[in-house]
């Protein structure tokens, strides 16, 4: 069982949509998929169109009162697809626990002792926009962590912050986890600021940041308010494609086997032309910056829209 946590404590960088319909892909791909939410929001519930609060079985319950995982796990649309929702109680957790001994590892002794089925092969932790108890319980129960960002200026702004968290959690808490992928979302291949902040996050992370990217896409933003996985809203859409196409490649980096009917699948015309345009975008951004360091003509090149130095985000590091 990989049990992964989803994390950035930037807001709203698609942390709640790659939960989902990287769950929803990978249970299509005949995994069994449990998807916990952990943020008080509740936008995974609801994206899954459970209604937490007419169940009483939610993440409250498993933190506060010990009650075992497998009580609380239920079935969503998708075949292999499960969840233990979550609802607004969850943001009053931090403060119950705040004096309880052992609270950052009351999620990870849930997984310990839970035997019952299914036996599930990934767990996806959507967790909430802060590094708080909530954050900390995801950390210590998860093998490694998987950070959607967006390709904006300031996106690798905090990733100081949330890498020496995940090395303070390795040292004391959870010496297995590992950072285990960065996902780009909400990419717009429109735009050159896209190239230089991928190319500053290749550096900062190295392979360990996705091949796969997730364009902007409006039916992925579209797809909570029907509570469906962009698979069932739709199925067409660039969304499922490049959601898809991730999938194949998480599995891969997790050595399973993909049939290659299936990857094919996954690389449609589409986000080929897609992953194309961005390696151009990368390469041109590489070359500007050659050109500003070794030029006469250094800072007259034409990444003005990003409004400054790309590197010194990166500089973090
Ligand atoms: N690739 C995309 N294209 C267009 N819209 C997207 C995409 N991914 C996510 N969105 C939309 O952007 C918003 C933020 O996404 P999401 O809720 O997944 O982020 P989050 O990191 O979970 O936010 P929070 O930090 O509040 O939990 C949502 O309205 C979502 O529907
Ligand atoms: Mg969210």
């Amino acid at each position: 069982m990989h049990i992964i946590a989803v994390i950035n404590q930037k807001g709203g960088v698609g942390k709640t949509t790659t939960t989902v319909n990287l769950g929803a892909a990978l249970a299509r791909l005949g995994k069994q998929v449990l998807l916990l939410d952990l943020d008080p929001q509740a936008n995974l519930s609801l994206h899954l169109d459970r209604r937490p609060e007419l169940e009483e079985a939610t993440m409250t319950q498993l933190l506060v009162e010990d009650r075992p995982l497998a009580e609380l796990i239920r079935p969503t649309g998708t075949k292999g697809l499960w969840v233990v929702a979550a609802d607004t109680s969850l943001g009053g957790v931090e403060q119950v626990l705040a004096n309880r001994i052992g609270r950052e590892t009351i999620l990870r002794e849930a997984f310990e002792s839970y035997r019952a089925e299914p036996r599930f092969d990934y767990v996806l932790i959507d967790c909430p926009p802060s590094l708080g108890v909530l954050s900390a319980n995801a950390l210590c129960a998860a093998g490694e962590v998987l950070i959607p960002m967006q390709t904006e200026y300031f996106s690798l702004q905090g990733m100081a912050k949330l890498t020496e968290v995940i090395q303070l959690v390795k040292r004391r808490l959870n010496p297995a986890i590992e950072i285990g992928c960065v996902l780009p979302c909400m990419v717009d291949l429109r735009t050159r600021l896209t190239g230089e902040v991928l190319d500053n996050i290749g550096t900062y992370f190295g392979d360990r940041l996705a091949r796969a990217f997730i364009r902007s896409n409006v039916k992925l933003a579209e797809a909570p308010s029907f509570g469906a996985t962009i698979f069932d809203h739709a199925p067409d859409s660039n969304g499922a494609s490049d959601y898809w196409d991730f999938a194949c490649e998480f599995l891969v980096r997790h050595g399973e086997q993909v049939a290659p009917e299936r990857l094919e699948e996954a690389r449609d015309a589409a986000s080929a032309a897609a992953a194309a345009a961005v390696a151009a975008a990368r390469e041109e951004a590489r070359e500007s910056a050659k050109a500003r360091e070794t030029g006469p003509s250094a800072g007259s090149g034409p990444t003005a829209e990003a409004g400054g130095e790309p590197a010194t985000a990166a500089g973090e590091a």
